[in-house]
């Protein structure tokens, strides 16, 4: 299957990854990578940000963090991810990091039946103390194991089409494979809610400077009117 394939959509805009050590931004989002345990969630974040796969598995402790920047049009985007660790251990840990993250991605491994039913946990989960605005991606990763699939990709995308999420895709950590352009499609969909939420305000201050005018024009008539009294 090739990038092509893939049923990302969204607007195309001009963008180019920056170093993960990049200083400079304009605009800032947090993220969190939720999921069960070993189903890849920081070697997805490992490969996307910084090209590193390990074969080695190193359960993650707690959290950890990373960082993705992209200039996007003329805006800087940092994300701040938190890689959370998916051991049941510590799972009331992670609801902190729920709270104000802008976007989620949910990962499950194509390779194990257990981490995508557990989604519907995740999701709940993340319903509950995440912000009712918060975007959330599905990801199925280890495609490259695909003689020990068993979750087609229609079963992701029914769930993902079922649960109203932002975007479903498969990727591999280990290939590499749609690793940086999950994080890529996440900035441009935070991008889009930017320019959404920048229009509203310019309407605002446009409606707000038209009703100053109206009111500063009234004044003087009612100065021209009082000096005419
Ligand atoms: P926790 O930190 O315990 O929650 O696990 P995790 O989800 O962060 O998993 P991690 O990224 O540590 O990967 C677990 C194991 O899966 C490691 O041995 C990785 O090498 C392997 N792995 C991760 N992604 C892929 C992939 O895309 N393909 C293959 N073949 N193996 C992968
Ligand atoms: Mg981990």
């Amino acid at each position: 299957m090739t990038e092509v394939d893939q049923p990302i959509q969204s607007k195309e805009y001009k963008y180019e990854v920056l170093p993960d050590d990049y200083t400079q931004y304009d605009l800032s989002y947090k993220l969190i990578v939720i999921g069960d345990s070993g189903v890849g969630k920081s070697c997805l974040t490992n490969k996307a940000t910084k090209n590193i796969f390990s074969e080695s598995y190193n359960a993650t402790v707690g959290f950890e963090f990373f960082t993705f920047n992209i200039k996007i049009n003329d805006k800087i985007l940092k994300l701040q991810i938190w890689d959370t660790c998916g051991q049941e251990l510590y799972r009331s840990l992670i609801t902190n990091f729920y709270r104000n993250s802008s976007l989620a991605i949910m990962v499950y491994s194509i390779n194990n039946k257990e981490t995508f039913e557990n989604i519907d946990i995740w999701l709940k989960e993340l319903r509950l103390h995440s912000s009712p605005d918060v975007k959330v991606f599905l990801i199925g990763n280890k495609v490259d194991l695909e003689s020990e699939r068993v979750i087609n990709r229609a079963d992701g995308e029914k769930y993902s089409n079922d649960n109203k999420l932002n975007l479903f895709c498969e990727t591999s950590a280990k290939t590499g494979f749609n690793a940086q352009k999950i994080f890529i499609e996440a900035s441009k969909l935070l991008y889009e809610d930017y320019l959404k939420y920048k229009d509203n305000d310019d309407k605002r201050n446009d409606n707000y400077n038209l009703e100053w005018n109206n009111k500063n024009s009234q004044d003087k008539n009612n100065k021209k009117r009082k000096k005419c009294c």
